[in-house]
């Protein structure tokens, strides 16, 4: 299928469109597909913003460094996309959506160029097909990433989805596919880049999108294989952090609280009454929305935290301690 016009959809739309947006959309979780998404839904709020002249610690910047980002297509993974080429990497977009990673990865690049007229060297930006349940799969995906940027040094974990069916009636192999994609996924994955890393004998930065489902939990949808793997992403990063840090390979988790993607608006499109029953549990009293991952992912993935290793972010509102 051809991609999309490249005029459907304004990336990056400044000023409080987010805001706007997160009163307008409603919210849901949802089963990945193999075509194009209408990304007139996805939530962009944060510019580039080109050249900008605000002070900020050099440590927090990516330059120089090739991150892969699984899920990147559509949702978290492609506005941390955003921030991690705002930040100065180059990103691998790897996604089942090969179609929508190609055509985010030339918008993402005209972007930059428009917003950074003056820069002599633009980012590489590539797409990349995976189902990262699946090993053969997975390793295609990081040699043809490594043939293409010649090498990888951070890597997020962002494929993910969830469904709610009550445990005696959940289909076997639908929770098979959720384990499948959330954990072994995020291993297949973090165990390749780590390999190369460690060949290289490079330092290197992973971040495992978890959940704050991996910790409580969430009421009132049933969702309990979801939870289980979830929690096994978060203990996956702590393990993984231990056995790679000799290798100065970090691996951290995020775990984002109720944020309004295709996801989560499945869920309230299916279930109308959720909305309030979800911010009514919120601290801050909403929903967060993607651009909130921007700092957090840049964060663990820079210098900034070179400290830091085996931890769970919580972004959610004060979910998780209230
Ligand atoms: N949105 C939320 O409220 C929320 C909250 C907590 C955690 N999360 C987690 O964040 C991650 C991203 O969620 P999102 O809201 O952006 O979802 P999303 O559905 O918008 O995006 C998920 C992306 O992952 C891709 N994907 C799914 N299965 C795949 C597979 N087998 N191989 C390769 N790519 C695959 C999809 O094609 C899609 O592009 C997920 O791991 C999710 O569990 C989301």
């Amino acid at each position: 299928m051809e991609p999309p016009d490249l005029q459907r959809q304004e990336i990056w739309p400044v000023g409080n469109a987010g805001q706007q947006r997160r009163r307008a959309m409603a919210p849901h979780i949802n089963e990945p597909d193999l075509e194009p998404t209408d990304m007139n839904q996805t939530v962009y709020s944060q510019s580039f913003k080109g050249i900008q002249h605000k002070r900020t610690l050099a440590q927090f910047s990516l330059e120089n460094t090739v991150t892969v980002v699984t899920g990147g297509a559509q949702g978290l993974g492609l506005v941390m996309t955003q921030a991690l080429v705002a930040s100065g990497s180059n990103v691998a977009i790897v996604d089942l959506k090969r179609t929508e990673g190609e055509y985010q990865a030339r918008k993402l690049l005209q972007q930059f160029s428009r917003e950074n007229p003056g820069s002599k060297v633009l980012p590489t930006i590539t797409a990349h097909f995976a189902d990262v349940s699946k090993p053969e799969s997975v390793n295609r995906a990081i040699d043809e990433v490594l043939e293409q940027h010649g090498k990888i040094d951070n890597l997020v974990t962002s494929a993910g989805f969830t469904e709610n069916f009550a445990a005696i009636d959940y289909p076997y192999d639908r929770m098979q596919k959720c384990w499948g994609v959330n954990v072994d996924g995020t291993y297949l994955f973090a165990v390749g880049v780590a390999k190369h890393l460690i060949g290289r004998k490079a330092p290197g930065s992973i971040v495992m999108i978890g959940s704050m489902s991996g910790t409580v939990v969430n009421v009132p949808q049933p969702q309990a294989p979801y939870n289980a793997a979830k929690a096994a992403v978060r203990q996956l990063a702590a393990s993984l952090a231990v056995e790679w840090a000799p290798y100065n390979i970090r691996v951290n988790c995020i775990s984002p609280g109720y944020i309004m993607t295709a996801l989560t608006r499945k869920i309230l499109n299916e279930n109308p009454d959720l909305e309030a029953k979800w911010t009514s549990l919120i601290p801050t009293g909403k929903m967060g929305l993607p651009e909130d991952l921007m700092g957090p992912v840049t964060f663990l993935l820079s210098d900034a935290s070179k400290y830091v290793t085996g931890a769970d972010l919580r972004v959610d509102g004060g979910y998780t301690i209230a």
